[in-house]
């Protein structure tokens, strides 16, 4: 296999833009002395609140702390169960688990690859406490549809926006629909810290409240805990980087939007190649560019981009209903096993130009009529 000339993801050209001011603010918080819950997480909160629109932004040390964070203070707890998508990151059925209660897995649809509303209602015993949507790859999940669901039959939302910071359904911000929404600021994220770093909001005042204390030993005052909790804080050097980039945000969104519609010209003539899709009513935020490839030879045409030294990755091999924790009680989800079967994420940063582009596309080309 030859070396990777074109990653999926170049993180460099936008901290190249960013070094000397993350430099600058990570001596000031150096210099200060305070590292933990000091004035960058309280500002960072106050500023991602704003952006998103929510009154209540709480700094996690991941985005898997926000998830059961968020699911304990929301009150699902052993013996509940909770609906969400096997075509996720393990850490959205984890952090259900972790709290004690168990995934009830449904299928996806086609298009956008989110949890398929048509399937929710089917799987609701009288245990169920909760939906968990996830906004995969940056496309908000059919919201509208969920919100009916869970009114009718009084379940909590929570979003699972890992992905999707920035993204939209129907003009409002993914993450601020439901009663609780977890963000991932993972390198990688279409907001990534310099290491681990997550983000809850929510619009209720007492979940706040419960999800404050958690984070912080389950104490809403130093050294009065009230309840066992975990120690799950955004540190003071995250939360400073985090404030350089933010307000880059939409600037970043927007050229992975312009990366994602020129892939969308340039593959729109390849057969057999189904380029991602996007609902009138989303706002798509391309945390990855990911495109089926039919007739059973997903795993031939990544391989021979690779020998062209073109990076691409699969999420997700294994839908999470199949992983050997579940697999033994869990039902056939037809269309999430078939597109683990044909997804291919292509490499797509904000600043990724028209001519490595043009590189991608053409060893695909080439890749797809060697495996044809
Ligand atoms: C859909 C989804 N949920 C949850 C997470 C967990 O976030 P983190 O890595 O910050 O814990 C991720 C991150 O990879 C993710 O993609």
């Amino acid at each position: 296999m030859s070396t990777i000339k074109i990653p999926i993801l170049d993180l460099k050209p936008e901290i190249e833009e960013i070094a000397d001011e993350v430099m600058a603010s990570f001596e000031r918080v150096m210099r200060s002395g305070h590292f933990i819950m000091g004035p960058n997480v309280k500002a960072f909160e106050a500023e991602v609140a704003e952006v998103l629109g929510t009154p209540w932004a709480l700094g996690v040390n991941s985005g898997t702390d926000a998830l059961f964070i968020a699911l304990e203070a929301l009150g699902v707890g052993p013996g509940d169960e909770v609906i969400t998508t096997p075509f996720s990151f393990f850490a959205t059925a984890e952090a259900v688990g972790r709290v004690g209660a168990t995934p009830v897995f449904v299928d996806i649809e086609r298009d956008a690859f989110n949890i398929d509303p048509a399937c929710i209602e089917a799987a609701i015993t009288p245990r169920t406490r909760a939906i968990i949507p996830v906004h995969l790859y940056g496309h908000a999940a059919d919201m509208d549809a969920i919100e009916a669901i869970a009114r009718a039959h009084d379940l909590a939302i929570l979003e699972d926006v890992a992905q999707a910071l920035g993204g939209e359904h129907r003009g409002r911000k993914l993450g601020t629909i439901g009663d609780a929404g977890a963000y991932s600021f993972f390198p990688s994220k279409n907001l990534g810290a310099f290491g681990d770093a997550g983000l809850l909001v929510t619009p209720d005042e007492e979940v706040a409240r419960t999800a404050s204390a958690l984070r912080k030993h389950g104490a809403h005052r130093k050294y009065y805990n009230e309840r066992v909790g975990y120690n799950s804080r955004l540190d003071e050097v995250q939360a400073a980087i985090l404030r350089v980039k933010l307000p880059r945000l939409e600037a970043q969104n927007a050229g992975r939007r312009r990366v994602a519609s020129a892939y969308n010209a340039m593959l729109a003539d390849l057969d057999g190649v189904i380029t991602p899709s996007e609902a009138p009513w989303a706002r798509h935020v391309y945390h990855q560019y990911t495109v089926r490839i039919l007739g059973d030879r997903r795993d031939h045409v990544r391989e021979a981009l690779a020998a062209e030294g073109v990076g691409t990755m699969i999420y997700y091999p294994v839908p999470i209903h199949q992983l050997p924790l579940y697999r033994d009680h869990a039902p056939t989800l037809p269309v999430a096993e078939e597109l683990s079967r044909e997804v291919l994420s292509l490499p797509i940063w904000p600043q990724m130009t028209d001519e490595t582009q043009r590189t991608v596309v053409d060893a695909l080309r080439r890749a797809l009529n060697q495996a044809s």
